[in-house]
């Protein structure tokens, strides 16, 4: 076959792998082809953007190194990493919602007990958060496990200032007690730019957005029989809940963080100056309940523990 056009090029492409033996493969490459064609026939390109597209794509992969993932980035601004999570986690009556796992998670956080301050040298003010975790039947779940990680009052993780800081602060795992609950110390967190200094931030610039996420802690939860559960717990009137930059807000994750004044916080402790508080019931999934999915790639899952870092 020869002398292809702009519309018998896209079939004749796709009958090329029409004998690849492994069908999921060859459908994903049929409405890879199918739909870069389109895209390529809408936008018609002049050979210039066409090898700046190559350029922004070949900086994205250059980016990214052990410590920091740029693609995810550019899959997160562009609502692709939501649009997966909603198809992996659709609602599902009493459980807690999902949403995206971001990029500052770390291996192997610092592990504490019920009550403990996870806020290391972070700076900003003092916030309590407590909750339950339980099954969609209303059954507390013992021995959970509890990850949680989040930036400081200025807009940053702890792993953007190690240098500063000196080690981990607002990260941390602990376990569910024997009524299913957890507590913890910990510093309020505000907003914060997603990174800006590579091309993603390029293209936020160029089509006029802002790169900033509201307020939120990032909860994941494990226990056994059910689905391991990965979101957040937005603030409540934060200015940028009605546009973030990942599109991972849910109104069933926003929470008002509380300011308290002075005096005995829930867990006895004498708080001298003004603090924060936040409760949040977590509903885990059952397990039961996943839907048969996709084979899985051998490499790291999407929202994988790789935590990547503005360098
Ligand atoms: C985060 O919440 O940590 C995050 C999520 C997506 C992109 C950048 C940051
Ligand atoms: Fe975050």
């Amino acid at each position: 076959m020869r002398n292809f056009d702009e519309n018998t090029i896209t079939d004749a492409v796709i009958e090329r792998f029409a004998k690849g033996s492994d069908p999921r493969t060859k459908q994903i490459s049929e409405a890879l082809v199918r739909h870069l064609h389109n895209f390529v026939r809408e936008i018609r390109p002049t050979e210039e953007e066409w090898a700046y597209g190559v350029d922004f794509l070949s900086r994205t992969g250059q980016k990214c190194d052990d410590k920091r993932q740029e693609y995810i980035l550019l899959s997160d601004v562009l609502g692709v990493s939501m649009l997966v999570d909603a198809i992996n986690h659709p609602p599902m009556k009493g459980v807690t919602e999902s949403t995206v796992f971001g990029p500052f998670y770390v291996n192997d956080p610092p592990q504490f007990e019920n009550g403990a301050d996870l806020s290391g040298k972070l700076e900003g003010e003092p916030m309590y958060i407590e909750g339950t975790v339980s099954s969609p039947d209303g059954t507390r779940i013992a021995g959970a496990t509890v990850d949680v990680w989040h930036s400081d009052g200025i807009g940053n993780y702890d792993v953007q200032q190690l240098d500063k800081i000196g080690g981990f602060g607002g990260r941390g795992v602990l376990k569910t007690n024997a009524k299913g609950e957890f507590s913890f110390w910990t510093i309020r967190p505000v907003f914060y730019p997603v990174p800006t200094d590579g091309p993603v931030g390029e293209l936020l610039r160029a089509q006029g957005r802002h790169p900033f996420r509201p307020a939120h802690v990032h909860f994941m939860l494990r226990a056994p029989g059910h689905e391991r559960m990965v979101t957040h717990v937005f603030g409540k009137g934060d200015k940028y809940i009605d546009s973030d930059a990942v599109f991972g807000v849910k109104d069933s994750l926003i929470r008002e963080y509380i300011k308290k004044p002075a005096g005995t916080a829930p867990d006895g402790r004498k708080m001298d100056k003004p603090y924060f508080y936040l409760d949040f019931d977590f509903v885990m999934r059952p397990a039961a309940a996943k839907k048969e999915r996709a084979p899985q790639s051998k490499s790291a899952p999407s929202g994988s523990t790789i935590a990547y870092v503005p360098k």
